[in-house]
């Protein structure tokens, strides 16, 4: 696992879709594992910026997101196919039909298996981008005495309701359940970009960081299994979780 550490937020949003250009300009029909939360958000802008300045075509791309609350319908403002359409997807020359967001209406099971095909019904993912919770988790991957390889459905830790009640009016409205890629699916994308900031993220990136450990309570040291996973995170938070590196 590598760590990329940059001089601000801002930088590493800058760094991450410098990657992702970079990797569709060398493969045009590349087909990206794409994420959503605060985090990767801010990389979105990036990429529109590129296309707008006719660095980067994406109308051969296809797109997997990791992740959807399950009873959360694709209409709804804070659904995770909403921000997609509206960070990213509506603003470049991507075919829609070409990306995938989970529904969380349909039945579970259905969704599972229409998950599965997107992933791997043509070739496997080239990339995949990655924000951590403040749980550990990777998609929806919670912490726990497991973890599970493939597409499923995942009860969401407490702290990452906590955390993500920023989005709702309230924790209760939060959705307790989610349909995920598993920790296996991520694994078996080419390259894997996981970009992390503030203060919240100060536990988990200390332990990712701190050791060779690879263990189901920290579900995104899973990674450091991987040939070619980076970690982007900007000096303020390398600083704040004792990152030795930087002191090379
Ligand atoms: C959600 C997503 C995760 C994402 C996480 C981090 O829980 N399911 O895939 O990594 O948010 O969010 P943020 O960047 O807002 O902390």
């Amino acid at each position: 696992m590598n760590v990329v550490v940059t001089k601000s937020y801002e930088d590493s949003c800058a760094y991450v879709a410098q990657e992702m250009v970079a990797l569709v300009n060398a493969n045009p029909t590349a087909k990206l594992g794409l994420a959503t939360g605060g985090t990767a958000e801010k990389v979105y802008p990036h990429l529109v910026k590129a296309y707008q300045d006719g660095k980067v075509d994406f109308s051969e791309v296809t797109t997997v997101n990791l992740d959807e609350y399950l009873g959360m319908s694709p209409e709804n403002p804070v659904s995770y196919r909403k921000c997609m359409d509206t960070w990213f997807f509506d603003h470049v020359n991507i075919d829609k039909a070409n990306t995938y967001v989970a529904s969380g209406l349909n039945d579970p099971e259905e969704e599972i298996a229409i998950f599965n095909e997107k992933l791997y019904g043509d070739k496997l993912l080239d990339f995949q981008l990655l924000g951590v919770g403040v749980s550990g988790h990777i998609g929806f991957n919670e912490p726990g005495d497991h973890l599970v390889a493939g597409v499923h459905i995942e009860e969401l830790d407490e702290s990452t309701i906590q955390a993500n009640s920023r989005y709702f009016d309230s924790p209760a409205d939060v959705p307790t359940r989610s349909i995920t890629m598993g920790v296996g699916d991520i694994m078996k994308a080419e390259k894997i970009i996981l970009i992390a900031t503030g203060d919240s993220k100060i536990p988990v990136i200390t332990k990712l960081l701190a050791d060779d450990a690879v263990t189901s309570e920290l579900p995104v040291s899973v990674l450091k299994l991987h040939r070619d996973a980076t970690i982007v995170i900007d000096r303020e938070l390398a600083e704040k979780c004792n990152y030795k590196e930087l002191e090379k």
